[in-house]
């Protein structure tokens, strides 16, 4: 991709074995080989592996056993609701604390998500994937267990913050769009054959106490295109504000449909405002659309800032991020740039910490002055 082309960058199509975020080469569920045999061949072998490696598979249990982990689902151990159905914290035999999502049986979402979730997350790890530790399917029952994320959602951070609460730190905000992309990236660029995600979106970025990000909620996931085909048609759905625009009208799927909903979330990350909000002014409802005047102008966009960082944030970083953002948002997919290349510039900006005392003043910059204008070394600013 052209314009992350200054940047050295990490493909790996000859990756023989799955990496995790921690760099070690365990657990060789897939070996990557593009050729439609291979592929045949990957899948076998995968099943093979996972039977093997049952250490991180997930297991099954009684809804006994789940019940006796949440006191009879007591309310007080309740921790949120989506559309699957409640989620509570709960404490398994072995002393371990985790979360146990309940299907609602009127609910929209149902079994076919439950088995999309299980599969998935039962071939699937990295550490910024949420872990599965188990299911339980007794009877109509269908509930999912996973690790504990003492910090919530992504999204409980970073709108509405309470007057008494600190707002998310340029840095850790950066450090979260990261570790999301790296989850992305494994999906895409490690998996085989790729997984396309389809819900991302700040809810469904789990934090841990460090703000360490994990990407949770696979029922909508999607084996990706195989073979010469460029894209999955499927039915659509993922969360309106987030979906890419071709997706939404035409049903097709592709990597850069989650690509999109990255630059969604990176706007989130930036703005502080929600992807679509419709206690905002007319014009201001709509995230994106509101968004895209400001990406013309360099001058502008520090407007686009979220209040709460009160201008604590490096100037420079901010500039690469928004046109980063501004690049996944392409109306057009081919012009959106891979997810590695997304990642590996998201690095260098993690890389350039906003430190209080070496900024100061320094937001306050003449834009003519800005170092992207000087030659940054990221991105064309001619690409947006
Ligand atoms: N593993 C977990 N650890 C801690 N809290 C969790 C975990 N999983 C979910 N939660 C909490 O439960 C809430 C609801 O999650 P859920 O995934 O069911 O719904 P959602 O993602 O908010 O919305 P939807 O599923 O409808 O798209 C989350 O916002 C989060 O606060
Ligand atoms: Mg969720």
């Amino acid at each position: 991709m052209s314009c992350f082309s200054c940047l050295s960058l990490r493909r790996r199509r000859n990756v023989r074995s799955i990496e995790d975020g921690s760099g070690n080469r365990s657990n060789p569920h897939y070996s990557v080989d593009s050729s439609e045999n291979g592929r045949k061949k990957n899948l076998a072998y995968n099943r093979d592996e996972n039977n093997i490696n049952r250490k991180r598979s997930a297991r099954s249990y009684t809804f006994r056993e789940l019940a006796t982990a949440t006191h009879n689902f007591k309310i007080n151990n309740l921790i949120g609701e989506g559309g699957f159905g409640r989620v509570y914290k709960g404490r398994l035999e072995t002393g371990q604390i985790v979360a146990i999502k309940q299907l609602d049986q009127n609910g929209l979402q149902g079994n076919q998500e439950f088995i999309v979730e299980v599969l998935m997350l039962s071939l699937l790890h990295h550490s910024n994937l949420v872990n599965l530790i188990g299911y339980c399917a007794d009877g109509d029952q269908r509930l999912l267990i996973y690790e504990y994320m003492p910090m919530g959602s992504l999204e409980k951070h970073l709108f509405d913050v309470a007057l008494d609460k600190k707002p998310l730190e340029w840095n850790t905000r950066i450090k979260i769009a990261v570790g999301a992309a790296r989850g992305l990236e494994y999906l895409h660029c490690k998996a085989d054959p790729p997984v396309i995600y389809r819900d991302l979106k700040c809810a469904n970025i789990l934090l841990d106490n460090d703000f360490n990000p994990k990407l949770s909620d696979f029922g909508l996931a999607k084996l990706g295109p195989v073979g010469d085909n460029t894209h999955v048609s499927t039915r659509v759905m993922g969360t309106y504000g987030y979906c890419a625009p071709e997706y939404a009208m035409s049903g097709k799927l592709t990597l850069k449909s989650d690509v999109y909903s990255f630059g969604v979330v990176l706007l989130e990350l930036i703005t502080g405002r929600r992807s679509i909000d419709s206690t905002k002014l007319q014009g201001e409802q709509n995230l994106v659309n509101w968004s895209r005047p400001f990406f013309k102008d360099r001058r502008k966009f520090v407007q686009l800032v979220d209040p709460l960082l009160q201008g604590r944030f490096p100037i420079r970083c901010l500039q690469h991020a928004i046109a980063i953002t501004a690049m996944c948002l392409q109306e057009q997919p081919k012009f959106r740039p891979l997810i590695s290349d997304v990642l590996v510039a998201l690095e260098y900006l993690a890389s350039q910490p906003y430190i209080p005392e070496a900024h100061s003043g320094a937001n306050h910059r003449t834009p003519s002055s800005s170092p992207l204008q000087q030659g940054g070394p990221i991105i064309s600013p001619t690409r947006y």
